[in-house]
């Protein structure tokens, strides 16, 4: 038997496969689809202080091997979700983690202030791919200083485990993991999606309703993969790797660049069960090659780390 449990910091996980934030919503429709509790964790749709409607149509458009989406953070709000979403996703037998998103630090603290009484919630995600309203709109994650800042506020509110999720949408992406790794992070995700836009020739227009979208899917993998890469060789917490993985070759591609963990997001929509395979060929892979547990390929790739076929 292969030991497939995984240590996030504090967060301990039966097993290395997580959902990805914003691509199951807040567990119910693929709560039809299999039994939620056989995943390592579910990461809800990002919770903000206020309900968001979103932005206009169209908002997601598919692209070669990936796809476009701007939703603009459509949620019911840190009330309602705490009301009528909590008490279905603590029921699901996984660990529940819950991505929150700001327009300024006092909001990520309140969200993670709030968060931190509920019952049912493992660990907080921060989103730090969100405009920065104080600052002009740029999101928090370009810049290593206003990252640390948001970081250090959710921090302070909570004693819950706290990943912060990096924007790919940077020039040094280990400058920032620095950051929130000092800021009081205990584990960093990555990737979130990449800035992409495309046109409707036909109609001369945007074809997204926010002009604007971030690309996912396989088409993002090799990026992922690569900061990974850069960010596990930085820092000392846990790294939790995604984009674009579909399967568990692609999966292991990430663990052996040295995450501890990984999220599928865009899988879900190309077969909504996709993560119960990846868990399956993780073990599979793992009993092949004589490999205790998931922790044994974790970084293998590394020049001087692990062993080399
Ligand atoms: C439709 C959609 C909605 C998303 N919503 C969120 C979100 O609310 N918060 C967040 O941190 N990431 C969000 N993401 C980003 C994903 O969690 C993930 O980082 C990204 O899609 C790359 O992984 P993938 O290629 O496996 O999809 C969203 C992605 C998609 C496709």
């Amino acid at each position: 038997m292969v030991d497939l449990s995984v240590d996030l910091g504090k967060l301990r996980l039966s097993n290395p496969v997580l959902l990805a934030s914003g691509t199951v919503g807040f567990g119910r429709e693929y709560g039809r689809c299999y039994d939620l509790s056989r995943v390592g964790a579910l990461v809800t749709k990002a919770v903000t202080v206020r309900p968001r409607p979103g932005n206009p149509p169209p908002r997601v458009y598919e692209t070669p091997a990936g796809m476009l989406n701007a939703i603009g953070l459509e949620n019911p709000g840190l009330e309602a979700f705490l009301r009528d979403e909590l008490p279905f996703l603590r029921e699901l037998g996984c660990p529940v983690v819950v991505n929150i998103a700001g327009q300024d630090e006092d909001e990520y603290a309140t969200l993670a202030r709030h968060l931190d009484r509920a019952a049912g919630v493992a660990a907080l995600e921060v989103n730090i791919s969100c405009p920065n309203v104080k600052q002009g709109g740029l999101a928090f994650g370009v810049d290593a200083a206003s990252a640390s800042r948001v970081t250090a506020a959710a921090r302070a509110q909570t004693g819950l485990p706290v990943m912060v999720k990096l924007s790919p949408n940077v020039t040094d992406i280990r400058a920032i993991a620095r950051a929130v790794e000092q800021a009081g992070a205990d584990a960093i995700s990555l990737i979130n999606t990449l800035l992409g836009m495309a046109i409707d020739v036909h109609r001369r227009r945007p074809v997204l309703g926010n002009l604007t979208g971030g690309l996912s899917g396989p088409a993002i993998r090799p990026v992922g993969v690569r900061m990974v890469w850069e960010v596990a060789a930085s820092v000392g917490v846990p790294v939790i790797g995604m984009g674009g993985i579909l399967e568990a070759t692609h999966a292991l591609e990430y663990l052996m660049a040295g995450a501890s963990a990984i999220m599928v997001g865009t899988g879900n929509f190309v077969d909504p069960t996709a993560p119960l395979a990846i868990i399956e060929g993780i073990r599979q892979y793992l009993e092949e090659h004589r490999l205790s547990g998931v922790k044994a390929v974790v970084g293998c790739a590394r020049p001087g780390t692990g062993e080399r076929r």
